[in-house]
């Protein structure tokens, strides 16, 4: 079975707590559960990481080489300041795609900026918790593809 490990960055943690206006009601625990079913009904294993510290996720990038067969990243702030989270995906070279619950596009100029998005194999963003299913479909898809 294929491996997908989701990384969340500082603050997603708080997700249904905080600005629920741009991030949504739905709690982290609650998301990280649909997640599991989700895995389980698309047949993938799936592990669920959070960090609120940039050298534990770079940390949590390096452990992953040669165990897990893709990344979903939500970096959270990091996306925009983090060459280290950028370097240790390239050194790694596990394919990922790069999530965000809210379109960073839309708002603040600083936000639209990612260190990620080049790398990645694709972004998706905008969506609220669906980019976190969206991308774990594509990630199969890709899997089967490059099989
Ligand atoms: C975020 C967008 C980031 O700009 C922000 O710092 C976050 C969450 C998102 O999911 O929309 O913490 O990554």
């Amino acid at each position: 079975m294929k491996k997908v490990l989701i990384i969340n960055g500082p603050n997603l943690n708080l997700l249904g707590k905080r600005e629920q206006e741009i991030y949504g009601k739905l709690s982290y625990e609650e998301l990280n559960k649909n997640l599991a079913v989700h895995a389980g009904k698309i047949g993938v294993e799936l592990e669920i990481y959070q960090s609120n510290h940039e050298g534990e996720i770079v940390d949590r990038i390096q452990a992953a080489k040669n165990a897990a067969d893709f990344i979903i990243i939500n970096a959270g702030a990091l996306t925009h300041t983090s060459i280290g989270i950028r370097d240790a995906l390239a050194a790694v070279s596990i394919p990922f795609i790069e999530v965000h619950l809210s379109n960073i596009f839309k708002r603040e100029e600083f936000r639209r900026h990612s260190y990620l998005t080049d790398l990645a194999e694709g972004i998706i963003a905008g969506l609220g918790p669906r980019v976190y299913f969206l991308a774990l479909d594509a990630a199969v898809s890709i899997m089967e593809e490059g099989k």
